[in-house]
């Protein structure tokens, strides 16, 4: 295959950065999410033609603002056709020598687009008077000399701008750099958001600028990522053998069909039951990943978790508690299959050893887990829970064959590898799992208790189907893991499609902290309530309580109270995060 075209965003802290990177991917094409201050400074990237284009995306600062992000324009205009998105094009003009100043009031929602140029690359095919979302305190002024204004709506006539030819503008010292200045790569920046379903025509927008001007050959897809990343696995690995850590999630699930279709045998997995899982979910994770030919080792250890967990009421004592029961749980089972895999006794503290065949330790991190994100004072610190470093003497290297994929991609990528739909589109789930949806001490008696209203409130979620528009659907499923999230070719035709998939993420909580008082038939009551949890998100970092319809909320909380004992009340959690958690503990 030819060398793997990408374009950068730069990121300057926008709460909508990731989405681009989701909307470029859906246009087939790869991209990487860089903070705004690490553009790659290999410059042979940028005439190979690996680097296509550049998207600067919005920020929560103003342009005059004295710890806004700056970035060196030099590194990349007039080398590559290049896309500002709202503080982008702001830093753009500002920079360039237009005028930024600070709006008289927020300009903030729909807006429409009166005037286009329609022959200019960037709106090929838009509709006149097509929809924008705007969302700014400032608003540009004056574009830069050499500029010229090809979109404008009521109250904001630099809406979009362009400049065909950047070696002709009088502001910039491109003297600065040796690269030779191609005029067709020119500049382009939009007030408004195009990566927003608000903006109706903004896919059409960024398949414009990433396929027509910058040239995508459209070669990512699910099915050459699979070619790919097997033949890569093949060669990276060779004969060594390969351990992960299986949790019935589609990550881990995906990575571990993915290396099987790379090794085969080769790969074994270990999925290790607490106790704390959905009901009947080891069960039917395993008869799964046999279906799926592959190579699990399924321990029961709930005992083990159950006895060290017994009392614990802290939540991270809890999480520390399972986090180091798993980790010897699963150290045991490495041991033994090391040992019957080479014909060892070993007993050492770790099972690894130099002189094993086993490797590789595999796991499902994808790419949200690795974009380093910025905040507000600028510094870079975000590193997610289930990246880390692995103890030297492990003696395993890392093997992350998802590392590069969003969560929708990781859905495609499974369905490519023909798994089943109910393995692909489960929500997300805790590691130490009911552990912290129980709050105060954990007994399996109130694990037994909230897997049933769990499996009331989930079965219901899947089993309630709601009639919308290809519009609406469009943008309920946007974080879903439905598999229309972006293939609803028509925004017309009316699709069922279920709240479970609507959701990013739903589960009970047991309140059994607390007890309160109710009557059933004739006796009265003194038991737990417990609560009911659903947000949607786009990667869990924000989320919004889910708006879900009454009659079902009324139907699942008259189930769950009549056939859970030892529950006589259900509340719902109408809570955002921030400021609260999506978990309870
Ligand atoms: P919070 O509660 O922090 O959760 O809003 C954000 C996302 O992370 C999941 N979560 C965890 N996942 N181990 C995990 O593997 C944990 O200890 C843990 N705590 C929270 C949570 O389910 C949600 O998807």
């Amino acid at each position: 295959m030819s060398m793997q075209q990408k374009i950068i965003i730069l990121d300057f802290g926008s709460q909508t950065t990731q989405l681009i990177g989701r909307r470029v991917r859906e246009l087939d094409t790869f991209c990487e999410i860089l903070p705004y201050n690490k553009f790659p400074t290999v410059e042979a990237d940028l005439q190979s033609g690996s680097i296509i284009g550049v998207i600067l995306s919005g920020s929560p600062y103003s342009v005059h603002d004295p710890e806004a992000f700056k970035v060196d324009l030099s590194q990349f205009v007039g080398k590559v056709p290049v896309l500002g998105i709202c503080y982008g094009a702001q830093f753009i003009s500002h920079t360039l020598g237009g005028k930024v100043e600070k709006a008289d009031s927020r300009e903030y929602g729909r807006a429409h687009l009166e005037t286009i140029d329609l022959e200019n690359p960037l709106f090929r095919g838009f509709e006149p008077g097509s929809q924008v979302w705007m969302s700014h305190g400032d608003t540009i002024t004056a574009i830069p000399d050499g500029y010229k204004v090809i979109g404008s709506t009521k109250d904001v006539r630099n809406a979009a701008f362009w400049c065909p030819d950047i070696s002709k503008t009088s502001n910039f010292n491109f003297q600065t750099s040796n690269f030779k200045l191609q005029s067709s790569k020119g500049v382009w920046a939009v007030q408004f958001h195009p990566e927003v379903y608000h903006t109706v025509q903004g896919m059409q927008l960024l398949r414009n600028f990433v396929v027509d001007i910058c040239g995508s050959r459209q070669e990512w897809s699910a099915a050459s990522f699979v070619d790919s990343t097997v033949a890569e696995l093949k060669e990276q690995l060779g004969n060594d053998r390969v351990i992960l850590g299986l949790s019935g999630g589609v990550d881990s699930s995906v990575a571990a069909v993915l290396l099987n279709r790379a090794i085969g045998d080769r790969l074994t997995c270990i999925f290790v039951d607490h106790g704390m899982l959905r009901k009947n979910e080891f069960q039917q994770v395993m008869d799964d990943y046999k279906v799926l030919g592959l190579n699990v080792i399924g321990v029961d250890a709930s005992k083990k978790f159950f006895a060290d967990l017994a009392g614990v009421t802290d939540p991270e004592q809890k999480r520390k508690i399972i986090g180091r029961d798993f980790i010897e749980v699963f150290n045991e089972q490495a041991r033994a299959l090391i040992n019957s895999v080479e014909g060892t006794s070993e007993e050492n503290s770790s099972p690894f050893t130099l002189h094993s065949s086993f490797k590789w330790l595999a796991q499902g991190t994808i790419y949200p887990d690795r974009i380093e994100s910025l905040n507000i004072t600028g510094k870079v610190i975000k590193s997610h829970h289930n990246v880390g470093g692995l103890p030297k003497e492990m003696h395993l290297q890392l093997c992350e064959p998802l590392k590069w994929l969003f969560k929708d991609e990781v859905r495609r990528v499974g369905r490519q590898l023909g798994m089943p739909e109910h393995l692909i589109t489960r929500h997300p789930f805790p590691g130490p799992g009911l552990a912290v949806r129980i709050l105060g001490d954990i007994t399996p008696e109130k694990v037994r208790i909230l897997q049933e209203a769990d499996d009331i409130y989930i079965r219901g979620l899947r089993a309630y189907k709601v009639k919308l528009s290809g519009e609406e659907a469009r943008r309920v499923l946007a974080a879903g893991p439905s598999p229309l999230t972006s293939h609803l070719s028509s925004p017309t035709s009316e699709v069922e499609v279920s709240l479970y998939d609507q959701i990013w993420q739903a589960g009970a909580i047991l309140l059994s902290t607390v007890r309160s008082v109710g009557v059933m038939g004739d006796e009265r009551t003194y038991e737990n309530p417990v609560a009911l949890r659903a947000v949607t998100s786009t990667d869990a970092m924000t989320a919004d309580w889910a708006h879900l319809p009454y009659d079902f909320l009324a139907k699942v909380s008259n189930e769950i109270i009549n056939k859970v004992r030892g529950v006589n009340r259900v509340c719902y959690d109408i809570s955002s995060k921030p400021p609260a958690t999506i978990e309870w503990e």
